[in-house]
């Protein structure tokens, strides 16, 4: 059995929210305030979790996982988590799942060296900026450097290529994309850059302060020479080259570039649940199956089922669009 959609796709990508809480308030995915977090009996056991990626890997074709949140390293028994998952075998034969982590890269730098021990292969770590006053404004926590030292400390572990994650927001770090790229370049990161996306728990987005794909590119441009390169397969960041090279840079269109049609990506939310999309409106409760007894065979087709309404595209530049129910921090990147 494989994860397939109506459209054809075949899901392989596992996102596995692990909580969603959070230590930082970043102004496009929390309020000020924070949210009610998630019930602990409604969230799932580190063995109940282990078990749902076991049949994702072993029963429907699963071959990669990445931990999300809100923040990941929030949960104590992550590189349990990380062990168990590296000790699957794929169904091909060809080893254990690729796994990575989506962080904000706090308290990394105590355990960036247990995650790798434990099998983590790569992280991506937000950061949006090289200021740490304006790391505050957007976070709304004074933790810049916290965030420096879990990226040096990861890329020491070997959890690498490390991935940086940025989002632009007009009026806050929207003229820092080269020097941002730059610090970036120095350390041996790769950044990539998102455009902002309507998932924040408080409806605040709006396409004007979208900083666009293309105004990204355009400002990158005064500073370097970007070229184009092929090969981008299902992965969302369109990368160019930098200058004449070594490095490079993603660019991650979600709103005006997107990229639905190759997507390969399914979610499990910390309480159970099956996203087959970053924006579905829909849910599929494995949680329920789980606790209600089924099989391994029976969550399967349950989890298999869950796929078929998966929508062909986001639909956020349909007139009609209306945001998940479930903020960004509840659903993981
Ligand atoms: N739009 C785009 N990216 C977002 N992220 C969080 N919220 C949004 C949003 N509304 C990013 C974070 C992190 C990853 C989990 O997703 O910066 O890198
Ligand atoms: Fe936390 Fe990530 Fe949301 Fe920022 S974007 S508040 S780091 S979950």
């Amino acid at each position: 059995m494989d994860l397939i959609d109506q459209h054809g796709r075949v899901a392989t990508d596992l996102r596995v929210s692990l909580t969603d809480r959070c230590n930082l308030r970043c102004q496009y995915c929390m309020p000020a305030e924070g949210l009610a977090w998630m019930p602990t009996e409604e969230t799932l056991s580190d063995d109940e979790l282990i078990r749902l990626i076991r049949i994702g890997v072993e029963h429907l074709g699963v071959s990669d996982v990445r931990f999300t949140g809100g923040e990941p390293l929030l949960r104590r028994g992550l590189p349990a988590i990380v062990a168990a998952t590296k000790a699957l075998s794929l169904r091909d034969g060809s080893g254990a799942p690729r796994t990575a982590m989506t962080s904000n890269g706090l308290g990394l730098k105590r355990t960036a060296q247990a995650l790798a021990d434990a099998g983590l292969d790569r992280v991506n770590i937000s950061l949006d900026t090289t200021d740490p006053e304006v790391f505050a404004r957007i976070t709304r926590r004074d933790r810049w450097q916290d965030v420096v030292d879990g990226l040096q400390a990861a890329q020491d572990a070997g959890l690498g290529p490390v991935k940086v994650n940025a989002v632009l927001l007009r009026g806050h770090n929207d003229t820092e994309g080269a020097s941002l790229l730059r610090w970036c370049m120095e350390r041996g990161y790769e950044l990539r850059f998102i455009e902002q996306m309507p998932l924040d728990a408080q409806h605040g987005w709006n396409r004007e302060a979208m900083v666009t794909a293309e105004e990204t590119l355009a400002l990158l441009s005064h500073e370097f020479s970007l070229t184009p390169l092929a090969g981008r397969g299902s992965a969302p960041a369109e990368k160019f080259l930098i200058d004449d090279g070594p490095h490079t840079v993603g660019i991650i269109g979600s709103v005006t570039r997107p990229f639905c049609g190759d997507c390969n990506r399914v979610r499990l939310t910390a309480d159970g649940q099956i996203m087959n999309c970053l924006f579905a409106r829909e849910e599929s409760d494995l949680r329920a199956s789980l606790r209600g007894g089924a099989s391994d065979a029976e969550i399967a087709v349950r989890w298999a089922a869950a796929m078929m309404t998966k929508l062909p595209g986001h639909g956020i530049n349909d007139p009609s669009f209306l945001q998940s129910e479930r903020p960004m921090s509840a659903i993981g990147g």
